[in-house]
């Protein structure tokens, strides 16, 4: 029955589609090396009712049960992607992928999870936690939250209470965008000491927003007013400068700190030395930063130029590649994508003014394929490697391991089949999203990700998206996540310093 299914682009918005994906309740993969972040072997996956039932070298079957031969192929947990941005109203448009084209090219990409940026509306977390939870009803894989913070005072201050009882563990400061997103220090500090208290994630864009600002003028200044403008006026030292500056603040308040999209030598270095020091920081770089050179920018055609523009820019070269050693050696802990979509005539918005050109690029389909590629490919990671970098860690630090990121008796059934003697190619005429470029136009590589099962759901297949709106569920985060054990401890031990008593002789003058 061919037309129980979506394809994607096809299926948007068509509600016939609705509930009629059958629930497909066992599977059994067979005879693939199953792949966790600490231990690889070869053995069957038997699902049921979209959970792992048993991971074994060898499981046999009745009739009624669907057999997926995974010899010769790794069998992985599904990825999650630490940082989207879906139907996103950002510098006066909104992004091109919505909750279900979003997450339809993220599963034929072999990624089964994501977690949002939750925007509030004029301060108000509640009403922007309704709007994403509106925004995300036509999903078709599971997803969570993050909730930026915008404003500070009593009300935001309960609020994130309430978000972390919604299952929002992790909050957003933006030390960059002056003018919208952007908060100071006085609210990021006491943004710090709330998620402490939360035991939930703080999570920081560093840039700083003031410099940036002085920037951008200057090159308006010179006449520089195209793509080239944005990099020029946001030079990694001010990276390196946001991050240093979150990373101390963090110390101070002794709660962990999340630096969203790394993008320079500057900024992970400055990761590099707190953890070196103790400090529990995590950097996220992201597929673009890794894969990319920054030189696209200068681009004399417009649109290919303001196709590669984000913030924090990709960086020229070099970049690229120390990012890749830092995320081999532990240096960063989690690959995300800032998957945030402009099409040509979005960005042409800003065709006389870079300021203008709604910042963002596209990632989330080829995030798997791009980290398989130039990692593991390259010889850089092993593949138990890839598995915690591409989906383990993220479910640590979000709290949902082992029910994400494994394929563990009693995990979710988020799994992909990569083939690693089959190829990819990415191109915007073959990809899933509704973006109408790709900025890793023409890449190709080993490796292909052949079948990708969300909760124990065939969702692609033979080059094939199955999939229906309203089929994706959203995932509740605890608080308190292991970033947090110990803290206490820590806390305990800095008071006790500050008792001993001084002793001062009596002053006689
Ligand atoms: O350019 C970017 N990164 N756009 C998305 C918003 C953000 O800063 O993450
Ligand atoms: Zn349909
Ligand atoms: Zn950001
Ligand atoms: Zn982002």
């Amino acid at each position: 029955q061919p037309n129980q299914f979506c394809e994607a682009g096809i299926g948007y918005g068509d509600s016939s589609c609705g509930d009629s994906i059958p629930s497909s309740s066992k599977l059994l993969i067979k005879g693939g090396t199953v792949v966790n972040a600490h231990h690889q072997q070869i053995a069957d996956v038997y699902i049921e009712d979209g959970l792992i039932v048993a991971v074994n070298p060898t499981i046999t079957v009745g009739d009624e049960v669907r057999v997926i031969d995974a010899t010769g192929k790794f069998v992985m947990p599904g990825g999650i992607d630490p940082h989207t941005h879906l139907e996103f109203e950002f510098m006066n448009t909104v992004t091109k992928d919505d909750f279900f084209s979003g997450q339809a090219a993220a599963l034929a990409g072999g990624t089964t999870m994501h977690i949002d940026f939750a925007i509030p509306i004029d301060g108000s977390l509640t009403a922007g936690f309704e709007a994403y939870e509106k925004k995300a009803q036509k999903s078709c894989m599971d997803y969570g939250f993050h909730m930026a913070i915008t404003k500070w005072d009593e009300t935001v201050a309960r609020e994130m209470e309430l978000m972390v009882e919604k299952g929002i563990n992790s909050f957003k400061f933006f030390m960059a965008y002056k003018g919208a997103l952007m908060i100071g220090d006085e609210l990021l500090l006491q943004g710090l000491k709330k998620c402490k208290s939360l035991g939930a994630l703080a999570m920081v864009h560093a840039e700083n927003g003031d410099a940036i600002d002085e920037g951008q003028k200057k090159m308006i200044e010179l006449g520089i007013t195209g793509p080239e403008g944005h990099a020029l006026s946001r030079p990694p030292v001010l990276e390196g400068e946001a991050t240093a500056r979150a990373i101390r603040l963090a110390d101070f308040v002794n709660t962990p700190l999340y630096v969203v999209h790394v993008m320079s030598i500057d900024a992970m270095e400055e990761i590099a030395k707190a953890r070196t020091s103790g400090q529990r920081v995590i950097g996220e770089p992201i597929v673009s930063g890794l894969a990319l050179d920054g030189s696209w920018l200068w681009h004399p055609d417009f649109v290919t130029a303001a196709k590669y523009l984000m913030s924090p820019p990709i960086r020229k070269q070099g970049h690229d590649k120390a990012l890749q050693a830092a995320l081999a050696t532990g240096v960063l802990q989690l690959v995300g994508t800032d998957h945030c979509v402009f099409n040509s005539t979005q960005k042409s918005l800003g065709i006389d003014d870079f300021r203008k050109i709604p910042n963002g690029v596209n990632g989330i389909e080829e995030r798997m394929h791009l980290v398989w590629d130039i990692m593991v490919e390259s010889g850089q990671i092993s593949v138990t490697d890839y598995v915690r970098l591409t989906s383990t860690e993220c479910a640590r630090i979000f709290n949902i391991y082992p029910r994400k990121g494994a394929i563990l008796p009693g995990s979710d059934a988020d799994i992909i089949i990569l083939n690693p003697n089959s190829s990819f190619e990415v191109t915007a005429k073959s990809h899933h999203s509704r973006v109408d470029t790709n900025v890793f136009e023409g890449w190709r590589g080993k490796g292909k990700i052949e079948v990708t099962i969300s909760r124990g759901r065939v969702v692609w297949e033979n080059n094939e998206l199955k999939v229906a709106p309203g089929t994706g569920r959203y995932i509740e985060m605890s608080p308190f996540s292991y970033l947090f054990d110990g803290l206490d401890k820590k806390d305990a031990s800095y008071l006790n310093s500050l008792q001993a008593p001084v002793k001062r002789a009596k002053s006689t003058a």
